[in-house]
């Protein structure tokens, strides 16, 4: 027992044959990638947060390679080189509101190397040093094996389903199978049980290669059960949670191979993507618990997609008419949502902000924690039109001025405003803190049409109230109108 408990020749050597300079290169990684992260919690400091995790991440690398036993370098060059490629392709093409499904699809492929990384050890042991005198994988090492390949596969088929469901290509509606509560609970008990008797069976005993493929097979099962239950507006804990679980694959990596800065790393971005899940959870109103047993939110329906409304009188108005207002208010709250992203409207919408300032008028912007569709979708569109940061508000410390604000200007937002989330016990998004736009003297609100609907699926009173004018037209065009008008 004391022999399958003993430690890994890999990560004894890890103390003993890695050069101090090595480790001392590894924490200082492990230093710029916190300082990555302190770095990136605040619009100001991101780019300096972006250089700090592009410097560990070069610094880990280098002392990899020059500390490792390297078998073809040239191999390990050109699939650097292609992996640069298609990172670099992919970073200048891609559109901002398609950002959410390509995080999403980078999970999977973090879940995915954990799962190869992980069959690979199982089938050459050796060449990992996790084996024992008599050439058995060590039990510590199957454990890290089979938790490995088990979170990796669940973050590979939980986040190819965020993939289909953020990109539209699944429907984005919860699908519900009976029994789904005790199906799920039975499978990850399956998979624990598996790991077990996989540690303590002894190598070589029948079956046990079947093991290790079983944990595979049902991990990449229960993430896709997991996520399939999920839809609507909770999606953005989905985004994060999975975000979370990358992390913790990565560093079950780390532990296969040894590698000090790869635990590191994945705890890190395991533990703030934690956080990050509980604050949307928060934002959200859920609990943390239910997000984590999974197939949690979504028993009330709601998800992408229309709804049929019934027909309600509203006032529509032009872009001059929001110009005249907009003037002669004394504050203006702007609210921004994934419409904005749409329609690209952050730049015009800054000069429209920047005008009104030259005539007097007090300009802030409100962001919800979940608007657009990915966490601080809305914060990086606004630094990217160089709104200023002191103009930017958070959900909490903007709320109570919407009633004594002149204007809420409301540019495709539309269930962060939504007044059912407090009153209409029925409705998917029951429960989510919204924006008190109701409380505001005149409310404008940009949308391309009366039958559009938000994430949620559902209508909102916000439309029909006395005070709102609908400013129904693409947000990017309906700004540059205003802008036009103010001039
Ligand atoms: P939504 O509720 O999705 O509403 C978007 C609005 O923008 C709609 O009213 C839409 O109406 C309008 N719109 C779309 N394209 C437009 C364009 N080109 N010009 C003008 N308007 C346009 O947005 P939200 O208020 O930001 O809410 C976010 C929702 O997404 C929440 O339910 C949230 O839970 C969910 N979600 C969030 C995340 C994260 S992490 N933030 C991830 C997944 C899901 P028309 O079609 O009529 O124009």
């Amino acid at each position: 027992m004391t022999a399958l408990f003993a430690t890994p020749a890999h990560a004894a050597g890890n103390a003993g044959s890695t050069p101090a300079w090595a480790m001392l290169a590894y924490l200082a990684a492990g230093v710029f990638f916190i300082l990555a992260l302190r770095g990136l919690s605040s619009p100001a400091t991101s780019r300096a947060g972006n250089r700090n995790g592009m410097i560990g991440m070069a610094l880990a690398l280098v002392t990899t390679l020059v500390t490792h036993d390297i078998a073809n370098i040239v191999e390990i060059g050109i699939a650097i080189l292609l992996g640069a490629i298609v990172g670099v392709t992919v970073a200048r093409k891609i559109a901002m509101t398609a950002m959410p499904e390509l995080v999403a699809g980078f999970h999977s492929l973090v879940g995915l190397a954990a799962v190869v990384v992980g069959l690979a050890a199982w089938l050459n042991p050796g060449a990992f040093g996790i084996v024992d005198a008599q050439g058995q994988i060590l039990a510590v090492s199957r454990v890290e094996l089979g938790l490995g390949i088990a979170i990796g596969a669940i973050t590979f088929s939980g986040s190819v389903i965020a993939f289909l469901k953020l990109s539209g290509r699944m429907s984005g509606s919860p699908i519900m199978l009976p029994g789904r509560h005790v199906i799920n609970l039975g499978t990850l008990a399956a998979i624990i049980a598996l790991i077990g008797v996989y540690t303590v069976s002894p190598e070589g005993g029948a079956g046990e290669g079947y093991l290790i493929i079983a944990v595979t097979v049902l991990a990449f099962m229960i993430g896709f059960l997991l996520i399939i239950p999920i839809g609507g507006a909770d999606m953005p804990v989905v985004v994060s949670m999975l975000n979370s679980y990358s992390g913790w694959a990565a560093a079950a990596m780390g532990f296969t191979l040894g590698n000090s800065a790869m635990i590191i790393t994945g705890a890190l971005v395991g533990s703030s993507g934690a956080i990050l899940s509980y604050i949307m959870c928060r934002a959200m109103n859920r609990s943390f618990i239910s997000v984590i047993a999974g197939g949690f939110g979504g028993d009330s329906g709601g998800g992408a997609g229309g709804e049929a409304r019934e027909q309600r009188p509203y006032k529509q108005g032009s872009a001059e008419d929001a110009a005249y207002m907009l003037e002669q208010a004394e504050s203006v709250i702007i609210i921004p949502g994934y419409g904005m992203a749409v329609a690209q409207a952050q730049h015009v919408l800054r000069e429209m902000g920047d005008k009104l300032k030259e005539k007097g008028v007090e300009v802030k912007y409100a962001i919800h924690p979940v608007a657009g569709r990915m966490p601080g979708h809305m914060n990086v569109l606004l630094a990217e039109a160089s709104v200023p940061y002191d103009e930017v508000f958070e959900l909490e410390d903007i709320n109570s001025e919407f009633s004594q604000c002149d204007v809420a200007f409301i540019i495709g937002a539309n269930d962060v405003v939504n007044p059912a989330a407090k009153t209409d016990k029925a409705s998917p998004i029951y429960g989510m803190p919204v924006f008190d736009v109701d409380k505001a003297k005149q409310v404008f609100f940009i949308k391309r049409s009366m039958g559009g609907v938000g994430y949620a699926g559902v209508d909102n009173d916000v439309f029909y109230m006395p005070q709102t004018v609908m400013l129904l037209a693409d947000a990017k065009k309906m700004v540059e109108g205003i802008v036009k008008a103010l001039d």
